[in-house]
């Protein structure tokens, strides 16, 4: 039977029930009601609302289904109940009788599930959290062991100027490092606690809100009873947290799969990683690369999908508001996998070093080393690139690379170029030039990677 049944003369259309209830994913939060319900049975009794041994046996009770719960998890979905609040209060009723009538005094489903999902996220966003200082290791040890390797680095997906493959990897690094900035930022805002709102006014029980929210670990009671149970704010949080993460993960997987391209060779895939053509016997897949790409689209789906549930409701609960599970579950769920199997799939990449450095070579990527070259004879910038390009297109004209180009002939198009230009058009001595702060000289980027890996040894 319903817990809401007092007023109601018609049995429930199973049609309705079965839309309506929302048992079937909200089990998810059977710990965390349980973990809710213990210290609102003790703010009872703190409140003198019941006697201190009935908030006993409630806890008692209450931790023998949590314990039954690490044993089979699902039980709840094998019942009847509307949902996981009712469920819990049911148990406690088929057990304790009386007692366990009293546990809902002065509260609400609606502060509970607000209180309920937010211990949830804190949970899933702390297993988020490792997962990403995995892969944040896992980038940082690729690129100590591409050591000093360059590859060419695009613009446009054309050959632009080399960079050193640790750079490149570095890139992403910081990237990451915004990330966690924002996961931690969103679980300072998630760590107020609904717990005593009521429905929507407050309760009508003089329990200690601060009280009950240092108990469950948060830093703070919710300030307004209106806004804690309807405030969904930290599931868009995480969410756009997620999906910026995660186009992230996406963009080094559009990355790496290129890398790991026939057309660019930079890369190669162990084969612990890789898949197989069930036709095609040569093929060997970076599918793992794919499916992270993919996967932030379906993130990205569940932000926009809970921003659409939210945006239209007044205060304050609505049933809307049970939308906001299914997905959040999913998503959290898949960016913590995603991150995790980032960071075991990374070590088994490797850098092909002298491919890379052929193709840096290539696609006249010296050229702006040779109008710096010029800028040093004195030749304004403009006039310089002007003049680097032209020899471009000659080179080109001849199939050869700038440096292939004889005195002679580039002295036809500057007469300032002496024989000292050879040097300054090797690949090692463009990547030294690039040398302010930031760019990708190995005399930044080695510092770099320890800056990087002394900053995540503080997290
Ligand atoms: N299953 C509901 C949800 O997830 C719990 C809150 C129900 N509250 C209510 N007033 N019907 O949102």
């Amino acid at each position: 039977m319903a817990m809401w049944g007092g007023r109601f003369t018609e049995a429930t259309l199973d049609e309705f029930k079965a839309f309506n209830d929302s048992i079937s994913f909200d089990y998810q939060l059977a710990q965390q009601d349980i973990a809710a319900s213990k210290v609102w049975a003790a703010g009872l009794a703190k409140a003198g609302l019941i006697a201190a041994d009935e908030a006993k046996q409630l806890q008692q009770a209450l931790q023998q289904l949590a314990e039954e719960l690490l044993q089979n998890p699902r039980l709840p979905v094998e019942s009847d109940e509307e949902d996981i609040h009712s469920w819990v209060e049911s148990k406690l009723t088929e057990r304790l009788g009386a007692v366990a009538r009293k546990l809902h005094t002065g509260r609400s489903r609606n502060d509970l599930v607000a209180t309920d999902l937010r211990l949830w996220t804190r949970a899933a966003a702390s297993a988020v959290r490792s997962s990403l200082l995995g892969s944040i290791q896992a980038l940082l040890n690729f690129a100590e062991a591409a050591g000093t390797a360059v590859m060419p680095g695009y613009t446009h997906l054309q050959r632009a100027q080399p960079v050193m493959v640790a750079h490149w990897a570095l890139a992403y690094v910081e990237m990451m490092k915004r990330d966690l900035g924002r996961l931690d930022d969103a679980s300072k805002r998630l760590n107020v606690c609904p717990l005593g709102a009521g429905a929507l006014a407050g309760t009508g029980v003089p329990v200690d809100r601060s009280w009950l929210a240092q108990q469950l670990g948060f830093d703070a009671a919710a300030a307004n009873s209106l806004d804690a149970v309807s405030d969904r704010d930290f599931v868009v949080e995480f969410s756009a947290a997620a999906s910026l993460c995660m186009t992230h993960v996406s963009r080094l997987s559009e990355d790496v799969i290129f890398f790991c391209s026939g057309e660019a060779g930079f890369f190669k895939l162990g084969d612990a990683i890789s898949s197989g053509s069930s036709l095609m016997p040569q093929k060997k897949n970076p599918d793992v690369f794919e499916l992270l790409r993919g996967k932030s689209g379906r993130i990205l789906g569940q932000l926009v999908a809970i921003l659409h549930v939210l945006k239209g409701l007044p205060l304050a609960y609505n049933k809307d508001m049970q939308e906001d599970k299914q997905g959040f579950f999913d998503l959290m769920q898949q960016w913590q996998q995603s991150l995790q199997v980032l960071a075991t799939v990374l070590p088994h990449l490797s850098v092909k070093v002298a491919v890379c450095r052929q193709a840096a070579e290539l696609g006249y990527s010296n050229a702006t080393d040779l109008a710096d070259y010029l800028v040093g004879k004195g030749i304004p910038f403009r006039d310089a690139h002007h003049l680097s390009g032209q020899l471009v297109l000659i080179a080109s004209g001849q199939q050869l690379p700038l440096e292939q180009l004889s005195l002679t002939e580039m002295q036809k198009v500057c007469p300032d170029i002496s024989e000292d230009v050879y040097p300054a058009l090797t690949l090692e001595a463009g990547m030294a030039r690039r040398n302010a702060l930031g760019g990708t000289s190995p005399e930044q980027v080695l510092p770099a990677l320890v800056q990087a890996r002394a900053w995540l040894a503080t997290q």
